[in-house]
């Protein structure tokens, strides 16, 4: 088993970030290992949750943890949104993707998925509160919707500068790569 598997963060506007993810079909040592790195990454970078696409795999995998305890380590694998319901929130939220903005997003409280654990099983949950919020933030890195495309017009004016920046810095490091 290796252990050199690590992971870097993604950032937007990486082309990847906006690719729907493909399910996962096998469920192996390949796929703990993936799992492994991303909660390492996770962890590395304070987050509450990491999605696939983030560290450039276009496979539908989440990895969560809402609290910093251990004991709530979440992992779905193919998770999909079965119901969404309750009174929407609006809250502000981060992303790895796009460090250091902040906007305020509405979503309804709660939220019922079926995903597979790292195993194969099926399962099927409903979660509230702020996990529910984590988790419908990356559910939406499954289908290409980014943290910009869900904020508030207050927040994506008052940020417009930083994602331009981040669009330059992009495009920057293209242009060094192809050097
Ligand atoms: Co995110």
């Amino acid at each position: 088993m290796s252990k050199s598997l690590e992971f870097e963060v993604t950032l937007y506007p990486d082309p990847v970030l906006r690719k729907p993810a493909a399910p996962v079909e096998t469920f192996g040592t390949d796929l703990k290992e993936t799992i492994e790195a991303m909660f390492a990454r996770m962890r590395e970078s304070n987050g509450v949750g990491l999605a696939a696409p983030q560290v450039g795999l276009k496979q539908r995998i989440l990895v969560v943890n809402h609290t910093g305890e251990d004991s709530d380590d979440l992992v779905l694998v193919n998770p999909e949104i079965q119901k969404l319901w309750g009174p929407r929130d609006v809250m502000e939220e981060g992303c790895l993707s796009f460090p250091g903005i902040f906007g305020e997003v509405s979503r309804p409280e709660k939220v019922k998925l079926t995903a597979q654990t790292p195993e194969g099983e099926a399962f099927e949950k409903v979660y509230e509160g702020f996990l529910s919020r984590v988790i419908q933030h990356e559910m939406d890195h499954l289908e290409g919707v980014l943290l910009v495309d869900r904020m508030s017009p207050a927040d994506k004016l008052k940020n417009k500068v930083a994602f331009e920046n981040m669009v330059h810095d992009y495009k920057d490091a293209q242009a060094k790569a192809e050097r």
